[in-house]
């Protein structure tokens, strides 16, 4: 329970009064001038720019200290005059004549508490600790600030216009709503961000025409929690009806769906069962000819060993639209968030990424690889490690360094390092689980002295 209530003021062309002259005064007078109200500043003294603003008629400017009377008719009254007795006597009379005073600074003297505000336009945002924290207010405002762009402001606008052309046509209410969710999900913002407003306008029309045409976005989800997570991963979950996810997606990710969407776990943990790849295929084509937003959620990188590229061939093969958005790949996340570099100058320039698995590629390929690159990559690499490991020490040999890394960026990520003709043994004993990787190279050990100092993010 809050005891403050949030309300939107109309104050075009009413009447309120600022107490007081500094720039605090002025800041306030700002704000109600830009809501297109009637303003009157009473105060000795006053700063340069209010009586500029008095000079080019934007306020009155009353210029002597605040006098009992000089709230009567307002509808709104800003006391930042910073006189304790001016502060006094200004309450006394907002009780009397029910005006609704604010008083900067002085919580306890206040009807009213003002918001750190995100301007955009039409579009404002709010934001209020109930006075618990201006500061913690104004550092939200920053962020919303990054997130809410300029483009927002158009944005509103051409809703707005398009929102009033299809309530005069008496379209139903589902049919405009199809029409805004259509808009937000768009690419409308994106042009107006780039400056292009009459291409942002000729596809808020197609919009309009054909609000849902369905399509499929395949994003990466990183290797663990939401941190590390793209941007664009989170616009696209955040306006998906449906999320086809696979099983290693963290659910702090799946919590930044919409709450509207429908959220399907395809996957499979090592052994369990799994929707067959047709299945899913055919579950994205279904709901994108329905007229779907779909997201299908990979772990990593949805390229990265992920049948992302035969998903995008069975949705290009029906002339399904697909958006893909990378992801962070466990195949450099995994060594990174452990502190070891993939490559080092003057110890290792190439890397190469492989599968454990068989018809990934198999211990015949990864020897070859082995030998060519200075650091190995092995992915799926917990089951049979003890064949890989020497499948690769018998190339490398067996005091080539190694490390495991399970469960990279998420709370239960652990790490074994040792040589090859050990590893298998130590990730044994320290019985760790998928999804792991494995790294084999120098890059392992060199690094050991700058792992000490580094944690991750
Ligand atoms: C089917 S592959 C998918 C890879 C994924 N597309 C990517 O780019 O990270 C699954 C393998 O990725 C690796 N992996 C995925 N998440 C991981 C994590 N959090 N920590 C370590 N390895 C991970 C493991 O080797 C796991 O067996």
């Amino acid at each position: 329970m809050t005891r403050y209530f949030p309300v939107s003021l109309d104050l075009e062309d009413r009447p309120c009064v600022v107490l007081g002259g500094g720039p605090m005064a002025f800041e306030k007078a700002q704000g109600l001038l830009l809501a297109g109200a009637r303003v009157t500043v009473v105060a000795s003294g006053a700063a340069a720019e209010l009586r500029q603003a008095a000079g080019g008629g934007r306020l009155d400017l009353v210029e002597r200290d605040y006098l009992p009377g000089d709230l009567a008719g307002a509808w709104l009254a800003i006391d930042a005059s910073g006189s304790d007795e001016i502060n006094a006597a200004s309450r006394r009379e907002a009780a009397e004549r029910r005006v609704l005073l604010n008083v900067v600074d002085r919580a306890q003297l206040c009807d009213w508490i003002a918001p750190a505000i995100v301007r955009r336009g039409p579009l404002q945002v709010a934001v209020s600790t109930s006075g618990e924290s201006p500061f913690l207010a104004a550092a939200v405002r920053r962020r919303l600030e990054r997130d809410l762009g300029a483009e927002w402001e158009p944005f509103v606008r051409l809703v707005g216009e398009v929102r009033r052309r299809l309530r005069e046509a008496g379209v139903p209410a589902a049919d405009q709503e199809a029409v805004f969710s259509g808009l937000l999900r768009s690419d409308v913002r994106r042009l107006l961000r780039e400056g292009d407003a009459e291409g942002a306008a000729a596809l808020a029309e197609e919009v309009v025409r054909r609000p849902r045409p369905g399509r499929v976005w395949l994003v990466g989800a990183g290797p663990g929690g939401a941190d590390l997570l793209t941007l664009a991963a989170r616009e696209a979950l955040a306006g998906a009806d449906l999320v086809l996810h696979d099983a290693l997606v963290d659910p702090g990710v799946l919590e930044l769906a919409g709450p509207a969407a429908r959220v399907v776990d395809v996957g499979k943990r090592a052994g369990g069962r799994r929707v067959p790849q047709e299945r899913i295929d055919a579950m994205l084509l279904e709901a994108a000819a329905r007229g779907d937003e779909v997201v299908r959620l990979k772990g990593g990188d949805p390229f990265v060993f992920g049948r992302g590229g035969e998903e995008l061939a069975a949705l290009a093969g029906a002339g399904i639209e697909v958006r893909l958005v990378p992801g962070v790949s466990s195949a450099t996340a995994a060594a990174t968030l452990a502190g070891i570099p993939l490559t080092l100058r003057g110890v290792a320039s190439s890397v190469a990424f492989a599968t454990a698995r068989e018809r990934g590629g198999g211990p015949a390929d990864l020897a070859r690889l082995a030998a060519a690159a200075d650091t190995l990559v092995v992915l799926m690499a917990l089951d049979g490690l003890a064949a890989t490991a020497a499948a690769l020490a018998a190339v490398v040999g067996p005091g080539r360094p190694a490390a495991v890394v399970a469960g990279a960026g998420t709370r239960r990520q652990r790490v074994v390092r040792g040589e090859l003709g050990t590893i298998a043994a130590a990730c044994a004993a320290a019985a760790l689980e998928p999804p792991a990787t494995l790294v084999v190279g120098e890059v392992v050990a060199a690094a050991a002295a700058a792992r000490e100092l580094s944690r991750p993010a």
